[in-house]
């Protein structure tokens, strides 16, 4: 069996909060498993059970976390997540999709925190093992749209979410500038387009650069 190696593709989607991410997250996937793919949908910060306890730390707004302890709790969910979940699955060639990964620590906990992006990063080669994600689709939208999207859902508002002004225009600003910085492994979507032409343009994009079958 020699030469004969099974790689999985690893998928992550990145975006401010209200960006469209978990809808773009299901119907990439869906599309996929329709093509007859072994897809994993995942999540972060959880995605596995401890991973999934940390989260319902990290987030809840009761909680008063310091930056640093921020960075430590998502990387520690993370490595936990790679090795629980997201290792097993792509040994065995499946396609993982991950709502978020590394880039938002750095967007979140760097930009938005203000902590030294290179400990961000170096923290979290240690909690990855080095793994970077094949693709990395970064949903790009205003932050207005993006806020009244939040308002309109609704949602419980989480630690994150109820940051301060300016916050979330840093967290934007820095999925941009990660997306230049390593353009051969993200895609930039404008998300202010249908849903429907968003996740058409992902999937011409993993056939396109990753030869997946559709
Ligand atoms: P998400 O699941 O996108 O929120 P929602 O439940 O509203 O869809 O992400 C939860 C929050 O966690 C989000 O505000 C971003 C934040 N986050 C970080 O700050 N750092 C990280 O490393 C990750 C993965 C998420």
């Amino acid at each position: 069996m020699k030469g004969w190696v099974v790689t999985g593709l690893f998928v992550v989607f990145e975006g401010a909060d209200g960006t469209g991410k978990s809808t773009q997250v299901a119907a990439v996937s869906e599309a996929l498993k329709k093509a007859g793919h072994d897809v994993v949908v995942t999540r972060e910060p959880g995605g596995s059970v401890v991973a999934e306890t940390l989260r319902s730390i990290v987030l809840d707004p009761a909680h008063d976390i310091d930056p640093t302890t921020e960075v430590l709790m998502f990387a520690a969910a993370r490595a936990d997540h790679i090795a629980q979940t997201i290792r097993p699955a792509l040994d065995a060639g499946k396609i993982v999709i991950s709502d978020r990964f590394v880039g938002s620590s750095i967007a979140y906990q760097s930009a938005g925190r203000g902590v030294d992006e290179t400990a961000v990063a170096d923290i979290n080669l240690y909690a990855t093992g080095n793994l970077v994600p094949d693709v990395t689709v970064v949903l790009d939208l205003d932050e207005t749209v993006a806020g009244n999207r939040r308002v309109d859902r609704g949602a419980i508002v989480d630690r994150m979410e109820s940051a301060p002004d300016g916050f979330q225009q840093a967290v934007r600003a820095s999925f941009l500038a990660q997306a230049e910085a390593a353009p051969e492994r993200h895609l930039v979507i404008d998300a202010t387009q249908p849903p429907e032409a968003i996740t058409q343009q992902v999937l011409t994009y993993l056939q396109c650069e990753h030869g997946v079958q559709l």
